[in-house]
């Protein structure tokens, strides 16, 4: 593992992007987001990928995001698409390639930050706490097996929470 390397998980709206972004230009990382990346090489939006060719597709170009990644010998913090650690190969694979921090973040705070959101075809029509509710409760348990370290963003700046991962 390249123990320089932050990879961020978490659930959607966790704040992985803007945290990996800060870090990046405050810390001097290449920051690399797998949705930005998948959304570069297919040339067209995530909600159009699943609409067009369906979850597993895009499941799919996560493991090859996350195998591509595992070459780049760069300094880097990468955040991860929410769904992505679901996939064991894609865990193992993350460990290799840094620390992996998962960003805890409570479902109150997910409703208030997904709400509005239209870019997460997963969170689409219904009830947005009943879908955070029950995906969180079928991931949470494989976040922690994920992660090196479990960050409680709760009340807390980029700062304390990048001082707590090196501190670990
Ligand atoms: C997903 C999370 C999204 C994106 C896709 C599926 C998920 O990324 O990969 O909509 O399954 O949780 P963010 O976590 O960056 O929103």
């Amino acid at each position: 593992m390249n123990k320089e390397n932050i990879v961020l998980i978490g659930f959607m709206g966790s704040g992985k992007s803007t945290l990996g972004r800060w870090i990046s230009k405050e810390h001097g990382y290449e920051f690399i987001d797998t949705d930005d990346y998948i959304v570069e090489q297919e040339k067209r939006s995530i909600n159009d990928i699943f609409a067009s060719d369906g979850e597993e597709y895009f499941r799919n170009l996560e493991t090859d995001a996350v195998r591509h990644l595992s070459q780049d010998e760069r300094k880097l913090v990468v955040s991860v698409g929410g769904g992505l650690p679901m996939r064991e190969e894609n865990r193992r694979i993350l460990k290799s390639l840094g620390r992996v921090v998962y960003l805890s973040t409570d479902v109150d705070e997910l409703v208030r930050r997904l709400n509005k959101d239209t870019t997460r075809p997963l969170l689409s029509g219904g009830d947005i706490r009943e879908k955070i509710t029950s995906l969180m409760e079928k991931r949470e348990a494989i976040y922690r097996e994920a992660a090196d370290i479990v960050v409680d963003t709760t009340g807390k700046g980029f700062r304390q929470i990048y001082d707590e991962i090196v501190k670990f």
